[in-house]
């Protein structure tokens, strides 16, 4: 039963391809409302739909300039269906400049009942039909986040695992077994201990949050936008990096079963995750080349060569953190076979902001810093950043 036909499957290819040509990356300006309303209020800034169109308009007004490294732009809902002040649709503005219109279509985090603060994501009714609607409007991919959290005193799954399976095996017990009974044993016993502790992301999350990113793959595909498929770990916690590396490991592997599953067609789709970095408040700190490596061998590890790009979030990483680690990712030795690069939100903006600080007369030098940043980040794409 095909899920797709080969010209759908060729489509999806063209479009994830272009999206991850050398040296490009994407623009993650996708922030909901209240997410803009944030940024917005750290430089004093009113969260209106004016200025949320004005900063948009100063983005996306940096001209072709930013598509020597900007491949595509991830928009929300509002955004997607703005103007520029002289009428200009934005989609327009960015398919005239080379750059792809994308869009966001979760509807945000939903807590996952009876688990440690878990949750999942929010959005699968009607989404069929609103990805046909974006296609139609323009729309050439889009992006789906889940959210997954560490809190862990060990790495206990293998355990619970390799305890029910052991339960289950026999290995040399049959013969045991029948001379225990022939010798006048009557039953028997075997015994497993587990032990108690925190551990998230549980079981559940991750099983839950793998399937409803293949669904939303699915309904993507179906309609001709290739899906972004983005299980964020989240960076909160002092765990050190094995421990995110064990995590993020799992949480991929998740994933990956489940797009599977799912008849996902992988060429058609971009992986969106976290580097792997240690907790925030972990007090151990960490080289950008021990970062690479410890991504580069959870991404060998657990994603397929088919799929062609992997996109990496800034997840609250400094600007620089982030540029220099992608750097370092992309000089890492050994197998790499799909295009590491960039999706950041505010890796790309935070510095946009503070320059532009809500007034017209700033807009030239926020979008300077805007083509700064993404010419550092296609650079790092390559790993020729040189700093
Ligand atoms: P950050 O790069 O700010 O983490 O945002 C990327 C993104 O799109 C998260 O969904």
């Amino acid at each position: 039963y095909p899920a797709l036909t080969k010209e759908q499957e060729d489509e999806l290819r063209k479009i994830a391809a272009a999206i991850v040509a050398p040296g490009k990356g994407i623009l993650a300006a996708d922030e909901s409302t209240g997410t803009m309303g944030k940024r917005l209020a750290a430089i004093n800034v009113e969260n209106v739909e004016e200025n949320r169109r004005q900063y948009r308009q100063l983005l996306f007004g940096a001209g072709k300039e930013l598509s020597k490294h900007i491949s595509g732009v991830i928009l929300f809902h509002e955004t997607f269906y703005q103007k520029a002040d002289d009428g200009t649709p934005f989609v327009k503005m960015l398919n005239d400049n080379n750059i792809i219109p994308g869009i966001k279509v979760d509807k945000g985090v939903v807590s996952l009942a009876g688990t440690d603060g878990e949750s999942t994501t929010q959005g699968l009714d009607g989404l069929g039909e609103r990805c046909k609607q974006y296609a139609k409007d323009g729309a050439k991919f889009a992006k789906w986040r889940c959210v997954l959290k560490i809190g862990r005193d060990e790495p206990s799954r293998l355990a619970l695992i390799e305890n029910a399976n052991v339960l289950a095996r026999l290995d040399g017990l049959h013969e045991r077994c029948a001379q225990y009974k022939k010798d006048g044993a009557g039953f028997c016993k075997w015994r497993c201990v587990l032990k108690i502790g925190k551990s998230t992301p549980s079981y559940l999350a991750m099983l839950e949050n793998a399937n409803v990113l293949a669904r939303y793959a699915m309904i993507c595909q179906q309609n001709g936008l290739v899906p972004i498929v983005e299980p964020e770990v989240l960076p909160d916690g002092d765990h050190d990096l094995a421990m995110a590396q064990r995590v993020t490991e799992e949480v991929l592997s998740f994933t990956y079963k489940a797009l599977a599953d799912h008849h996902i067609f992988l060429e058609g789709t971009l992986l969106k995750p976290n580097m792997v970095t240690a907790g925030q408040s972990c007090q151990k700190k960490y080289t950008p080349e021990t970062i690479a490596a410890a991504t580069v061998q959870t991404l060998q590890r657990t994603v397929p060569c088919a799929v062609p790009g992997i996109t990496f979030l800034s997840g609250g990483q400094s600007e620089s953190d982030a540029t220099v680690n992608l750097n370092a990712i992309n000089q890492v030795q050994g197998k790499r076979p799909w295009a590491l690069t960039f999706s950041y939100g505010r890796a790309l903006q935070a510095s946009v902001l503070a320059a532009w600080g809500g007034k017209q007369d700033n807009l030239k030098s926020g979008q300077a810093e805007l083509v700064k940043l993404a010419e550092a980040n296609g650079l790092a794409a390559m790993g020729q950043f040189t700093g």
